[in-house]
């Protein structure tokens, strides 16, 4: 007779299991929620504390994006102690030319998903400042950097196609993007170019899945940081 034998199971392969089980559902395992009697703002405070002074407290108000939050609210699923988490969901793609309001419609969505319970991992880069921290740096990791907005449950890409592109700052895209498209990551994605002149700034192959993958959302009207629009 044989005796099946099993292998011992530890407390920190408990824990590993556990904290890749809530990844692949977008939650993070940090966000406890706030113990009874205390306000749910945590979430939001410590949000807020990794947002760029300029966008601390903003909410969305254009209706595709408020319809957006929705969509990805309703998508997200139940996790320990009824906080809520995101998995898989659609992209956004927030075009418009300088100053109408991109990035403010884009931390408030990550706030409005945040104030509505869903308690997700986020990353925030704008496109610049993801190829700057890809260049080989002494102490850092530009690889693990990659990884870490890839697989992101939920990550806002600002700005692309500003900068000037090079077949190096195409390829690293397409990495970034390739990525979240496949694995169907809800992604912000923001630029200051008409839609039709993306694919000449990235390259086809990021236009494409980014086609795909994002609903369009186009802002127009005047700069907002001048007062007028003759200013
Ligand atoms: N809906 C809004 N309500 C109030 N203020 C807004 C709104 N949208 C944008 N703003 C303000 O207008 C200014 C420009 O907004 P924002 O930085 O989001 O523009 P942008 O489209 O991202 O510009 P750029 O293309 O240069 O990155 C900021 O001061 C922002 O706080
Ligand atoms: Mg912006």
């Amino acid at each position: 007779m044989t005796t099946a034998t099993r292998e011992p199971r530890t407390a920190a392969g408990a824990v590993n299991r556990c904290a890749a089980i809530l990844a692949a559902r977008g939650i993070d395992p940090d966000a406890t929620p706030a113990p009874a009697g205390t306000a749910p703002v945590t979430a939001l405070e410590l949000a807020d504390a990794r947002i760029p002074p300029r966008y601390q407290g903003v909410l969305p108000d254009h209706p595709r994006v408020t319809a957006w939050v929705a969509e990805v609210t309703a998508a997200s699923s139940l996790g320990p102690g009824s906080t809520r988490g995101i998995a898989t969901g659609p992209s956004l793609l927030i075009a418009g030319p300088t100053g109408t309001g991109k990035t403010h419609q884009a931390y408030g969505a990550i706030r409005a998903l945040l104030a509505a319970g869903v308690r997700l991992r986020w990353e925030a880069t704008t496109a610049a400042d993801f190829h700057a921290a890809q260049r080989p740096q002494h102490g850092s990791d530009p690889e693990q950097q990659l990884w870490r907005l890839a697989r992101s449950p939920l990550l806002l890409l600002d700005d692309l196609g500003a900068a000037k592109q090079s077949p190096w700052t195409e390829e690293l895209t397409y990495r970034l993007v390739n990525h979240r498209y496949n694995q169907l990551l809800p992604t912000l994605v923001t630029t200051n170019l008409p839609v039709a002149e993306l694919r000449d700034a990235v390259g086809d192959r990021v236009a494409s899945r980014l086609a795909e993958m994002t609903e369009r959302v186009i802002l127009t009207g005047h700069d907002r940081r001048r007062r007028t629009a003759a200013s």
